[in-house]
């Protein structure tokens, strides 16, 4: 039973492959709001180069790609790398988007190589957060931009997602790891009855190694 069920969780969300996967990551109509709320949240600019962890089926990073400089994203589906590359086809054809398989324990760029970063609804599959959170501190240029958008933990969603045995954390731990993990001008808040957005800065050069004030909301 265990078996069946993580095979059901890794195959539809944690790491999708299948025809069902594929369709929906291709346009994940309940994606949509947390896709607006990152949108805004990071405020992309014209000479932004943007990096996305997960990206499933590209979906996202189709509505960024016009917004921004150049595009990178990184997921561990083969499936949803191919998905995404399709999506992006002419993107990745004008040499403008980038997706490449790989764990985002790994990131396959050099250092400061990203003026901002955001993932969506994958935070909470993360087994060591802290790896992903150092990677992602060392691809961003100093003052880099940093969005996560994930479920927020109370006992509500620890209820409702139980099966899938997400990790999820407060405002308030949300904020204490990426303070420990060296980011700046953190902020994280509550969105909805489940929704949890982070926006954070690696430091500028000035301040690198300094921590900022850091603040959770409720
Ligand atoms: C629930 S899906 C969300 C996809 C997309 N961000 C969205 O909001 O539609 C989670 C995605 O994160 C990817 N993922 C999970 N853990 C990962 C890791 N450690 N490295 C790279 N990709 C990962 C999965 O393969 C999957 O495509």
């Amino acid at each position: 039973m265990t078996s069946i069920l993580s095979r059901f969780i890794d195959s539809t969300a944690k790491r999708p492959q299948g025809k069902w996967a594929r369709q929906y990551y291709g346009e994940p109509k309940s994606h949509m709001k947390a896709f607006a709320q990152t949108m805004e949240a990071l405020a992309p600019r014209p000479d932004d180069a943007h990096l996305e962890i997960g990206c499933g089926g590209g979906y996202f990073l189709g509505m960024i790609q016009p917004k921004v400089a150049r595009v990178a994203a990184i997921d561990h589906s083969p499936e949803m790398v191919e998905v995404a590359r399709r999506a992006n086809h002419d993107a990745v054809a004008a040499g403008l988007a980038e997706i490449v398989q790989g764990d985002a324990e790994r990131l396959p760029w050099p250092d400061d190589s990203f003026t901002c970063s955001a993932n969506t609804s994958m935070w909470f599959f993360l087994e060591h957060p802290e790896r992903v959170l150092a990677e992602l501190r060392r691809v961003l240029k100093p003052g880099g931009r940093l969005v996560i958008t994930t479920i927020r933990r109370s006992w509500f969603n620890r209820l409702v997602w139980a099966l899938y045995g997400l990790r999820l954390y407060s405002n308030r731990q949300m904020a204490r790891m990426l303070g420990d993990s060296g980011f700046c001008e953190i902020e994280v808040v509550s969105k909805g009855l489940m929704g949890q957005i982070v926006t954070a800065r690696k430091p500028a050069a000035s301040v690198q190694g300094q921590d900022k004030a850091n603040h959770a909301r409720p």
